[in-house]
C-alpha cells in the first residue's frame, strides 16, 4: 500500500493507568479512512483498553482521542451519542442479549437511538442480517446458534446504525478455522463494499495477515512496530519475531523454570 489516507480516527500520546497498573504509557495511532488497521500484542497488552478508548468506555489518564476534529475523551456527556452512532463496536465476548430474538438483538441500537418502534421488523435489521448471511435466524433464539453465528449476529448489530468505524475486538477467537475465515471474509467486504475504516484486535495471525492493510504491534505500553504486513513479516526484531512465532521471551520461560526447580514448600502440601 502506498500512502495512506488520513486518518479518520487518532489516539494522541495515550497514557492509562488503573491504580498503579500503567497499561497504556504513551501510544500514538492514526487509522486511515478505509483500511483496516490490525492492533497486536500480547495478551494483557491494553488492546481491548485502547479499543475502549475510541467509543469512550475508557477516559484517559493523559493524551487524546480524536474522530475526525471531535475531541472524543473531551466531549460532553450530551454530544457523546451522535459520536457513538458513528462507530460499531464488535465485543471480545459478544455479548448478545440471551432473552431477545436475533431480531431483537440487531435491532437494539436502532431502538436505543429512538431510529424505528417495530425494531425486529425495520428492514434495515434485515438487510445487515442479509449481509452477514444470517436473515433467516432473525425470529431464533441467541441460545440456539453456533458461535461462530453468534459472532456474526453481533456484527450485523455493530452495522447496524451503519457506521463509519467498525471496532473488532477477537473477531475470530474461539472459532475453528474456517468459520474463522467467514469471519475475515465479512471484514473484508464491509471494507471494501461499505468503504468502512475497521480496527481489528486479534492475536490469531491467520486472521490478521489476511485482513490488515496497516498493522500496529503494542508491548509494554507503547507502540513496537507499525506498517505493512511486509514490514512485520521481514522484521528483525527480536519481541516482533518472537511474537509472530509464538515464542515465550527467555524471561518468562526462566521464571517457570525457577518455578519448577524450588521445592514445594510445606504450605503448599
Ligand atoms: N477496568 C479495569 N480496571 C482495572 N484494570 C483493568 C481494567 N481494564 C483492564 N485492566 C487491566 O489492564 C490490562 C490490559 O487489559 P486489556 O483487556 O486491554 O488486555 P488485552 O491486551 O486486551 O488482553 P487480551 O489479549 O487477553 O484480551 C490488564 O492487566 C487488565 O487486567
Ligand atoms: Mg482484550
Amino acid at each position: 500500500m502506498s500512502t495512506d489516507p488520513e486518518p479518520v480516527m487518532r489516539v494522541q500520546d495515550l497514557h492509562k493507568s488503573f491504580g498503579t497498573l500503567k497499561v497504556l504509557r504513551g501510544v500514538t495511532i492514526g487509522f486511515p479512512r478505509g483500511r483496516t488497521t490490525v492492533v497486536m500484542g500480547p495478551s494483557g497488552c491494553g488492546k481491548s483498553v485502547l479499543l475502549k478508548h475510541l467509543v469512550r468506555l475508557e477516559r484517559p489518564t493523559r493524551g487524546e482521542v480524536w474522530f475526525g476534529g471531535t475531541r472524543i475523551d473531551a466531549l460532553p456527556e450530551r454530544e457523546l451519542s451522535s459520536t457513538r452512532r458513528r462507530i460499531g463496536f464488535l465485543f471480545q465476548q459478544g455479548a448478545l442479549f440471551d432473552s431477545l430474538t436475533v431480531g431483537d438483538n440487531v435491532a437494539f441500537p436502532l431502538v436505543e437511538h429512538g431510529l424505528t418502534r417495530d425494531g425486529a421488523r425495520d428492514p434495515r435489521v434485515l438487510q445487515v442480517l442479509r449481509m452477514v448471511g444470517l436473515e433467516e435466524k432473525v425470529r431464533q433464539m441467541p441460545a440456539d446458534l453456533s458461535g461462530g453465528q453468534r459472532k456474526r449476529i453481533a456484527l450485523a448489530r455493530a452495522i447496524v446504525l451503519q457506521p463509519e468505524v467498525v471496532l473488532y475486538d477477537e473477531p475470530t477467537t474461539g472459532l475453528d478455522p474456517i468459520t474463522s475465515d467467514v469471519i475475515n471474509e465479512l471484514i473484508l467486504k464491509l471494507a471494501d463494499e461499505l468503504g468502512i475504516t475497521s480496527v481489528v484486535v486479534t492475536h490469531d495471525l491467520t486472521s490478521a495477515f489476511k485482513v490488515a492493510d496497516r498493522m500496529v504491534m503494542l508491548h509494554e505500553g507503547r507502540v513496537r512496530l507499525e506498517g505493512g504486513p511486509e514490514t512485520f513479516r521481514h522484521s528483525q526484531d527480536p519481541v516482533v519475531t518472537r511474537f509472530l512465532r509464538g515464542e515465550a521471551n527467555p524471561e518468562e520461560l526462566a521464571e517457570i523454570q525457577r518455578a519448577h526447580a524450588a521445592p514445594p514448600s510445606p504450605s503448599s502440601a
